[in-house]
């Protein structure tokens, strides 16, 4: 691969931007794939089901995002819809091709055309470079962002919501599939952070009860210790890579443009020498045991 400098990067920063990573080709076949399932997609269905990120004010008694639908998801392919697309009686303010901010999380193992690409030789490689022994599929997804009321996604860690034993174990993917800019949601990170052990965790409820799925323990990144200006944008053209370490802090802003900014995105987790925590609210099922990332031929 051209970009070894991308291993570089990632151990600086905690994150590694990879230009040119897909080819036109395989943009268009993930986004024509995903026209197809949200055109086949009942709104009526799905359309409760509201997705509120977990440090959001009030999320959890506001949406019912995690109920037994989102809990249920790992190993299915589920929509969850914006805030601002749905009314009371469920029925959508726009199009239904606009409303849903993620489609999840296990559209790498049951669409093939995001298989194809989550089990590619190019992402296989990108594993072997960075070192990991035993990477496993733990959750795959269709980011949608869409035009005005695509919500941002506050302040986070991905270890808080998939804690691995040591957290450098978990590493995230995610590839634009629009041109993503500061207008309409790009990633930013604070550089530097991968040595930040989670500073929260989002995990089911050892006493679960109906709308009480879920527990956050502890708060998100201090503003204090981690003021807001030491993020750093990281605007993407399609087609474009970007790595993320378990541990680095980012966030996406809302998407007040009129430009929708899919991206596709999964996380690995390399199960060499580590302990995939039993408290995170994705579990491996009988019917989709993490897949082995080396094992499985695209
Ligand atoms: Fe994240």
């Amino acid at each position: 691969m051209a970009q070894a400098n991308f291993v570089q990067e990632f151990n600086k920063n905690g994150y590694a931007v990879i230009p040119n990573f897909l080819s036109a080709q395989e943009i268009a076949e993930m986004k024509s794939a995903m026209s197809r399932i949200i055109n086949e997609m009942d709104p009526k269905e799905h359309s409760r089901h509201i997705f509120h990120h977990p440090d959001q004010e009030n999320s959890q008694t506001k949406s019912g995002s995690y109920d037994d639908y989102f809990m249920t998801s790992g190993d299915k392919l589920r929509f969850f819809f914006e805030p601002k697309a749905v009314k009371e009686d469920g029925s959508l303010t726009v199009p239904k091709d606009r409303s849903v901010s993620r489609a999840g999380y296990a559209l790498g193992w049951l669409e093939p055309v995001f298989k194809k690409m989550a089990f590619s030789d190019k992402i296989k490689d990108v594993c072997r470079q960075l070192g990991l022994v035993d990477p496993r599929l733990v959750q795959s997804m269709y980011l949608f962002k869409n035009p005005i009321i695509g919500q941002k996604v506050a302040t986070h860690q991905d270890s808080t919501f998939l804690y691995v034993d040591p957290p450098e174990k978990l590493l995230g993917f995610w590839i634009a599939l629009d041109e993503a800019t500061e207008e309409n949601g790009c990633l930013h990170f604070m550089p530097g952070t991968q040595n930040v052990p989670p500073t929260c965790r989002f995990v089911r409820n050892p006493n679960p009860s109906p709308g009480n799925l879920t527990v956050t323990r502890g708060d998100a990144p201090d503003e204090v210790q981690f003021p807001p200006e030491r993020y750093r944008a990281a605007p993407a053209s399609p087609g474009t890579l970007v790595l993320i370490h378990g541990n680095v802090i980012h966030k996406t802003e809302d998407n007040t443009s009129d430009k929708p900014r899919h991206a596709y995105t999964f996380h690995v987790v390399d199960f060499e020498k580590a302990q995939y925590s039993p408290e995170n609210w994705l579990q491996p099922s009988e019917a989709l045991p993490f897949p082995k990332l080396y094992e499985v031929q695209a």
